[in-house]
């Protein structure tokens, strides 16, 4: 268990941060930028490895050759972070993005890949890492989900892909012998909403998530106000969102 002072600075932390995530983010009208723009800072990917590259797309039938996720994110992300390309939301470890990485083919096999190809923000010393037990923030969080295998993650040295729990088990599990979980092995932890069975068990799973110092999201959720403001007064720190526009209206009314 934390210290109840590394809670409380990751507590803190938690909010600077808008607690909105945009789901699928490559289906949005422009890719990264629709949500950067709104400086929401946490984006999905669903990535596929075929024919020795990674395209991003829904199923594996809608894979246009265009769509990398180099062209669509890493690029731009490296770009935005190093200046080369302007943007009026920075990307920095002050403002940092988390880019979620879900993987759609065989996890083992797409493991590698996918970390060969986040080298250039690597090299830049964009990423967060964890190394010799310490985290160290980075610019860009890299979260592995869907098919991400937990023993690839742990057993990368550096780590700089990290894994999305299932935040029904933290209490129940260990990621592995003599292990707890941690944001510097799961910086985030999620759950289909359709199987939380009502708004306590969301809060206890909420609260769970924040005992590890891990933040929490719910995925297949209802779209609405009433929705998104119970997920926000739970504590829950990222809405999955797919009308991003109407998710970030709805947090400046939760704010008012
Ligand atoms: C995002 O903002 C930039 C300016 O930083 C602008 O050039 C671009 O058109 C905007 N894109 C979207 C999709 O809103």
């Amino acid at each position: 268990m934390l210290p109840l002072c590394v809670l409380a600075a990751f507590i803190s932390t938690a909010f600077a941060v808008k607690p909105i995530h945009s789901h699928n983010d490559y289906t949005r009208a422009v890719p990264l930028w629709t949500a950067l723009n709104l400086s929401i800072m946490s984006v999905e990917a669903d990535v596929w490895w075929k024919s020795s590259q990674l395209f991003v797309a829904h199923t594996s039938g809608a894979i246009d050759k265009s769509k990398t996720l180099d062209s669509l994110y890493l690029a731009p992300i490296l770009g935005i972070i190093e200046g080369s390309i302007p943007s009026a939301v920075p990307i920095s470890v002050q403002n940092p993005l988390q880019l979620l990485i879900d993987f759609k083919t065989d996890g083992p096999t797409t493991f590698q890949p996918v970390a060969n190809a986040l080298q250039s923000l690597r090299a830049g010393g964009h990423l967060t890492t964890y190394a010799n037990g310490v985290l160290t923030p980075g610019a860009v969080t890299v979260v592995g989900t869907g098919n991400t295998p937990l023993a690839s993650v742990l057993a990368q040295t550096p780590r700089d892909i990290f894994f999305d729990a299932d935040i029904r088990t933290l209490y129940s599990t260990k990621p592995g012998p003599a292990l707890e979980w941690a944001p510097a092995i799961a910086p985030l932890a999620s759950v289909d909403f359709g199987r939380v069975s009502g708004a306590a068990q969301m809060q206890e799973l909420v609260r769970n998530a924040h005992d590890f110092g891990i933040r929490a999201r719910f995925w297949d959720t209802p779209a609405n106000g009433a929705t998104w403001d119970a997920f926000w007064a739970a504590g829950s720190d990222w809405v999955n969102a797919d009308d991003l526009q109407a998710v970030s209206d709805a947090w400046a009314a939760f704010n008012e």
